[in-house]
């Protein structure tokens, strides 16, 4: 229950960046200052501040389109926990999705997943962040790397497999300097993305017409990519799982992808195998 002494919402712009990426370091998370340029730009952010007009707390909800919306980024300071501040934000999130018809979604962490069920949040599916350290592998012969040319054939693959649309995401992505994506070589059969994060690169999304396809897109990205890697992928997918415990990975926490209201059956499960990323969906 909200008191006086409880800081308001408000609205977080790009003024704020350097504030969200305190809270992103100290959570441990991945996102860089792109990322949250590329949130504040279509979604709509909010945060509370403290008394010096820093901001402790940050939340944010991203339309795909008419019918799904992601909830991201809820972070709260340490010092601030355990105070209601999650529960106001993604209310306020989730509401300001749902009054424009759009089911709020979002891929919770287990302490997020403490807060937003009891809000009504239902578990769709599971997934786990994977790590890999730095390694080459060969390049399969199935798939190339993308380019600007793929992008009407990669932006249709995800608003079907995916099921939302966020070609805008996808756009950003691809054109971010030093992107490194694939595709695979048969026509809209599947793309794998990737971006630089704070602390490894995060391969996803990576949307297959089936696990070979998938296997093969993940191992064209770790050709070409340096450094260590995360990756968000699906649990249902075992052949994808297997692969990656195969290729090293060892997993690093997991997630619970939860929605709200009436269209929480969207995408094709079967093809998706690895999410853009849990603020990303
Ligand atoms: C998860 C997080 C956002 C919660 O923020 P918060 O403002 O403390 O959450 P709230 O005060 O609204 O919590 C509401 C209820 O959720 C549950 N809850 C919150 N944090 C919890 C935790 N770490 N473990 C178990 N239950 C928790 C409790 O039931 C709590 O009610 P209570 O304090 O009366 O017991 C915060 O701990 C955080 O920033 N963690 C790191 C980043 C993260 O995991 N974010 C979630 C991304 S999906």
């Amino acid at each position: 229950m909200a008191n006086t002494n409880d800081p308001d919402i408000v609205a977080l712009g790009e003024t704020a960046i350097p504030d969200g990426l305190a809270l992103v370091e100290e959570a441990g998370w991945n996102q860089v200052a792109d990322d949250w340029r590329l949130m504040i730009g279509h979604g709509h952010t909010v945060g509370c501040r403290d008394e010096s007009g820093r901001f402790i707390a940050s939340g944010l909800a991203m339309p795909y389109g008419e019918r799904i919306g992601w909830i991201s980024m809820v972070l709260v300071n340490g010092a601030w926990r355990r105070r209601g501040i999650a529960t106001r934000i993604v209310e306020h999130c989730a509401d300001w999705l749902e009054a424009r018809g759009i089911t709020p979604v979002l891929d919770a962490t287990p302490a997020g997943a403490a807060v937003y069920r009891p809000m009504g949040f239902e578990t769709i599916t599971g997934m786990t962040r994977w790590h890999r350290p730095a390694g080459a592998v060969p390049m399969p012969e199935t798939v190339r790397p993308a380019t600007p040319q793929d992008m009407p054939a990669i932006a249709m693959t995800d608003a079907e497999v995916f099921g939302g649309a966020r070609r805008f995401l996808l756009q950003d992505l691809l054109s971010r300097p030093g992107a490194v994506a694939m595709v695979a070589k048969a026509p809209k059969c599947g793309f794998a993305l990737s971006r630089k994060g704070r602390v490894a690169t995060q391969i996803g999304p990576i949307l297959a017409q089936d696990s070979a396809t998938a296997t093969a897109l993940l191992d064209g990205m770790l050709n070409v990519l340096d450094g260590p890697v995360l990756i968000d992928a699906f649990d249902r997918q075992d052949a994808f799982i297997e692969h990656l415990e195969a290729l090293g990975f060892t997993r690093q926490r997991p997630f619970e992808r939860m929605a709200r209201g009436p269209h929480k059956d969207f995408g094709m499960a079967g093809r998706s195998f690895a999410a853009a990323g849990p603020e990303l969906g």
